[in-house]
């Protein structure tokens, strides 16, 4: 069984913003990054993506240019299922699509060693259901990221009816070794954060959608009146809203309690397409600068 300070290897699958965030962190911190995704043009992108992140802590003086390097030469492409084979830890970070993730699982669990752990970044899924899916519910575990990752202080650990207690200890080593503060979270539909942040952004929309306010007011409101970094609205448009509408499905369907319903302007949005920023549109126009509200 690989304890914390043996995780050297880390597999990320899913080369999107989320993995791509990941495997900078475990880059940064001195743990070998490979970076798997079905697109192979995604890999590509996504370390060269990591280079631009690294080089720009090296301009802006948070990082010495050697470190930098070392960091960026952590981060390496694996191109076939079968370069995965080395890793002590994957970090499963694909799109927020149960039938997906269990693909997923299902092929690289034909590759990795056996005392591997395998943990899903699911936003909202049960990890008790998607462990079952794979050849080692004992060493399977939620590892939940917030995203920007690489500035997000906070990981959501999440264990399944039968993350056993050492997969466990490994997880929260690991968290802690990339320098993270670690919150536990039942498995319970969206656990802890995405339970009270993305049930606040939904009643945002529903605000807008009754007119209570443009979208302007309501993230002027937030920002100012409550502190928040963003307004809710910008915020929806930088998790994507796709993403938060999925998550407000999983705690409509997993609670069945009528104050999880989304919100019927979301679903308006996600059917346009207007997925937020990774679309150029949602409830802002990104393709203005400084992007223009859609409302
Ligand atoms: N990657 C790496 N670094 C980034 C970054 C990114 N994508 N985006 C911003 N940063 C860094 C900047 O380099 C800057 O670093 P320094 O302070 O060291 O200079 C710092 O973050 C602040 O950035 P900016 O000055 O450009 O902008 P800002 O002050 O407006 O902050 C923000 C940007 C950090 C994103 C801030 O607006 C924020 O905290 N927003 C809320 C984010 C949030 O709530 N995330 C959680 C979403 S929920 C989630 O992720 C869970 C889920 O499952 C859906």
């Amino acid at each position: 069984m690989p304890k914390a300070n043996k995780i050297s290897t880390v597999a990320v699958i899913g080369a999107g913003q989320m993995g791509t965030g990941i495997s900078e962190v475990v880059a940064k911190h001195g743990h070998a990054a490979l970076v798997y995704d079905l697109d192979k043009s995604r890999i590509r992108a996504s370390i060269e993506a990591s280079a631009g992140y690294f080089r720009r802590q090296v301009e802006t003086g948070k990082m010495p240019g050697e470190a930098a390097e070392e960091a960026i030469s952590r981060i390496k492409g694996a191109f076939s299922l079968q370069d995965l084979a080395s890793a002590d830890l994957v970090v499963e970070a694909v799109s927020e699509n149960e039938g997906i993730k269990r693909k997923v699982f299902t092929d690289v669990c034909t590759v990795l060693k056996p005392d591997a752990i395998l943990a899903t970044n699911t936003s909202s899924l049960s990890i008790t259901r998607l462990a079952a899916s794979t050849d080692r519910p004992n060493r399977f575990i939620g590892i939940h990221f917030m995203n920007p990752v690489p500035v997000m202080k906070l990981v959501e650990l999440v264990r399944g009816i039968g993350t056993d207690q050492e997969t466990f200890a490994t997880a929260k080593d690991f968290a802690q070794s990339i320098g993270k503060t670690v919150t536990v979270s039942e498995d319970f539909p969206a656990f802890i954060v995405n339970r009270v942040l993305i049930p606040m952004i939904n009643e945002a929309i529903y605000t807008l959608y009754e007119g209570v306010g443009n979208v302007e007011a309501i993230d002027t409101g937030m920002k100012l009146g409550a502190n928040h970094p963003m307004g809710p609205l910008e915020l929806a448009d930088f998790i994507g809203l796709d993403t938060c509408l999925s998550i407000m499905q999983v705690l409509h369907e997993g609670l069945a309690d009528s104050k999880y319903r989304p919100c019927p302007l979301l679903v308006k949005y996600v059917e346009a397409g207007w997925l937020g920023r990774k679309a150029q549109r949602g409830f802002y126009d990104y393709r203005y600068v400084p992007a223009r509200p859609t409302r």
